[in-house]
């Protein structure tokens, strides 16, 4: 365990967010049990967890989407944390998740984002959550993503992996630009993994109940809780779902930061088959 300054931990080559972090639960999380109906979201920070998270809740908890049990969105699918939960969020690589899901029977899903509005995103929520390292500028924010200095360590690293191991894992890999663009689609291809089957009636709640527009404002959804919890005088103002949007990097980026990233986009993920989607058009 690699003590890394007032905000992170490194445990294992992988930058952990220092606060609430459990080393001991960590430490034995390898032999964490896996049931065959366990389904795991992956995510790199700020790639649509908590859009995931929803899915997932409206998908199987009918109860969540008629409101008729007062549940947050993250509580049907929580951080990995501990049992009774079958359905889970979290932003392990692939060499710390439980062992036991490489046994192929539980599901892994993994959402990815293009990586400059992810940095862009992260750049923004470091100043709403206390326990980030935020940064005056993107420039300065940059530095850090392209170090793999922050809780979630290098995305590159994150992706790649994930992908080279994917043979290891019962896994699904969808892209947040995909969900933006076809969300019913996105639900559809999600459902059939899990082998879930929707009604008309139901997938079409699902999908109006996720939209962002709707869980914007629906404190169930949004998270204002959980940013609300922390310490006093720590968070600035502001939503976490902020715009939702593709592309919003080219109103934060400079030509010379776009070209600088592009060119070690190019480096680091040469070769790489998955495909980005960089704006609306
Ligand atoms: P923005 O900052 O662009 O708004 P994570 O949950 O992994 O931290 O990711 C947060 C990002 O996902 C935020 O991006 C948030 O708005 C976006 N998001 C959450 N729910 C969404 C939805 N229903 N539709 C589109 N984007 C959503």
């Amino acid at each position: 365990m690699e003590d890394t300054g007032r905000h992170l931990l490194k445990f294992k080559g992988y930058y952990f967010k220092r606060v609430g972090l459990d080393v001991d639960f960590l430490e034995n999380l390898d032999d964490f049990e896996i049931r065959d109906d366990d389904v795991f979201i992956i995510t790199y920070p700020k790639s649509g967890t908590i859009w995931s998270q929803q899915l997932l809740s409206l998908i199987y908890f009918e109860e969540h989407g008629k409101r008729t049990e007062n549940l947050e969105t993250v509580d049907p699918v929580p951080f990995l944390d501990a049992r009774p939960s079958h359905l889970f969020s979290t932003h392990l690589p692939h060499y710390l998740v439980p062992r036991g899901l490489k046994n192929k029977k539980a599901k892994v899903i993994y959402i990815y984002r293009n990586p400059k509005d992810v940095m862009c995103l992260y750049f923004h929520f470091s100043h709403k959550w206390a326990e980030n390292e935020a940064k005056t500028t993107i420039e300065e924010f940059m530095e850090l993503f392209l170090e793999g200095k922050v809780t979630g360590s290098l995305w590159f690293d994150h992706i790649k992996s994930w992908y080279e191991h994917r043979s290891h894992f019962n896994i699904h890999f969808m892209m947040y630009e995909d969900m933006k663009k076809d969300l019913i689609n996105s639900v559809l291809k999600v459902c059939r993994f899990l082998g879930k089957e929707l009604n008309e009636e139901v997938l079409d709640a699902v999908v109006r109940q996720a939209t962002f527009q709707n869980m914007k404002y629906d404190p169930l959804a949004n998270y204002e809780s959980i940013l609300n919890s922390q310490p006093e005088g720590k968070r600035k103002e502001g939503p976490f779902l902020r715009k939702g949007t593709i592309g919003d990097w080219k109103n934060h980026m400079t030509v010379e930061q776009n070209e600088r990233f592009d060119k070690i986009f190019q480096i680091k993920m040469k070769d790489f088959p998955l495909e980005f989607i960089w704006d609306i058009n």
